[in-house]
């Protein structure tokens, strides 16, 4: 049988799109101008923006960061170069610094990072190494914001590259979840019912800006990851009548649905309308509200391509990232976080074949380490997730050599006035317990059907 899937050895995805572009392989990506330098993108006169990948065709907020531009030496530099430099400077910082990257980063990044991980995994990693001075976060800057709220005050939590935000996480600002929250209140009021559970539990999925943490800790909410919504859901039921879950609607809906809620009861919260775009009546009923969010990366799986990749492979496994739209988790074979996918082929036995929906850094360098296995990505085009790769090993090797130097670059900082609520709804995060329902639900998310 001849398939469309050739082994991957290499898995570095900039490697491969250089050769998309040079014509040397015949692979396909979204956009050609990945294979630039991202520093191109920080020059004063260029547009804002995302920048090339799968989030480049989301409305960018006004108040986004930008990245200063990059000194030419970084720029200019190449590869064996840089890593080079980030090696050295790394071994000068000794354990003043500690390097932490999210599984979505380049290769090139990934290889210098002393931790790497999903975002529920880092989190703790970063509360768990208070004696460096110098938090390195190799990620987006959601997940800078939550180290820096659980670091301690004397640590510096620095994101190589100011630009690399998620397009997610800014479909939810405060504002417009504030507006909601009053909307909310004149329907169902304020008071707890008569088993003390309040109208509406916020809670916030982790890729969500700190200040919308902060709302949720003043409101008695929550924060999840996708590692643990199930787990966060059923805490939030035992304290409120229903949920309001942002900023992504596919995690919520996933999530809610594998707990037995029924669709009609999970109407979709769209800011830009009255009443979220939903009738009195379809609010009064409802159990989880769902904000209009959505991530450009997982938004790109379909149906379509686990069909084909069933009759390419008839054994496949199918697993992805709960963020993908529902038909897609639920033509799946088992959906989970980016650490549960990593584990689920750790465990497989060899020669399984996984065709896998989360992005394609994670998934190219699954195919190199487990060569044993055939894992490709549902998705044929190349199109990584446009913010977590702005961080280029020429912005680590920038930050590190700043650190040497004794200058600290690039810091995310909460102020108090948020990061003492934020705090409270994080910490509520990391110790709740999943109960057997909730493991349930995961496992029965996970199982092979
Ligand atoms: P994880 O929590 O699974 O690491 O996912 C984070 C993310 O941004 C997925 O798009
Ligand atoms: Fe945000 Fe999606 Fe990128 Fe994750 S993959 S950081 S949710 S845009």
């Amino acid at each position: 049988m001849t398939t469309s899937h050739p082994a991957v050895t290499d898995p570095s995805v900039d490697h491969a799109l250089q050769l998309i572009v040079t014509g040397e392989s015949t692979g396909s990506s979204c956009a050609p101008e990945l294979a630039d330098g991202p520093w191109l993108l920080d020059a004063p006169t260029v547009a804002p923006g995302y920048g090339p990948g799968a989030s480049q065709a989301d409305p960018l907020p006004l108040a986004t960061p930008r990245q200063q531009v990059l000194p030419e030496t970084y720029r200019t530099a190449t590869e064996t170069e840089l890593h080079e430099r980030i090696r050295a400077a790394k071994e000068t910082l000794g354990e003043k610094v500690v390097i932490l990257g999210h599984f979505y980063q380049r290769d090139e990044v990934v290889q210098h990072a002393d931790f790497v991980g999903d975002s529920f995994q880092l989190a703790r990693a970063a509360k768990g190494r208070p004696e460096a001075e110098a938090i390195v976060f190799c990620g987006v800057h959601f997940m800078a914001e939550t180290a820096d709220l659980l670091s301690t005050d004397e640590q510096a939590v620095i994101l190589p590259n100011l630009a690399a935000g998620c397009s997610m996480a800014d479909m939810a600002d405060l504002d417009s979840v504030e507006d909601c929250w009053e909307q909310l209140e004149e329907i169902y009021g304020t008071d707890p019912d008569d088993q003390g559970r309040a109208p509406v539990i916020p809670v916030t999925y982790m890729n969500s800006s700190a200040a919308l943490k902060g709302f949720v800790g003043r409101h008695g909410g929550i924060v999840c990851t996708s590692s643990n919504a199930a787990a966060v859901l059923e805490w939030a039921f035992e304290r409120g009548q229903r949920v309001l879950f942002f900023p992504d609607q596919h995690l919520g809906r996933n999530t809610a649905k594998a707990m037995g809620i029924p669709l009609e009861q999970m109407p979709l919260w769209n800011p830009n309308r009255a009443l979220g775009g939903n009738t009195r009546e379809e609010l009064e009923d409802a159990k989880v509200l769902l904000w209009h969010g959505f991530c450009s990366v997982h938004k790109r799986f379909t149906v379509e391509q686990i069909d084909k990749a069933r009759r390419e492979y008839p054994d496949v496994h199918v697993v992805v990232h709960p963020e993908s739209p529902m038909p897609v988790v639920d033509a799946a074979d088992s959906s989970g976080s980016t650490d549960f996918i990593v584990k689920a082929i750790q465990a497989a036995p060899a020669g399984s074949t996984f065709a896998i929906g989360t992005e394609i850094n994670l998934v190219q360098r699954l195919a190199a380490q487990y060569p044993q296995h055939t894992i490709f990505c549902l998705d044929p085009v190349i199109c990584p997730c446009s913010t977590m790769y702005r961080i280029h090993p020429s912005y680590l090797a920038w930050v590190l050599e700043e650190l040497v130097d004794g200058r600290v670059v690039n810091q995310i900082s909460v102020s108090s006035d948020v990061a003492d609520p934020a705090r409270v709804a994080l910490e509520r995060m990391l110790a709740v317990v999943p109960t057997q329902s909730a493991a349930q639900s995961a496992v029965t998310q996970g199982a092979t059907k």
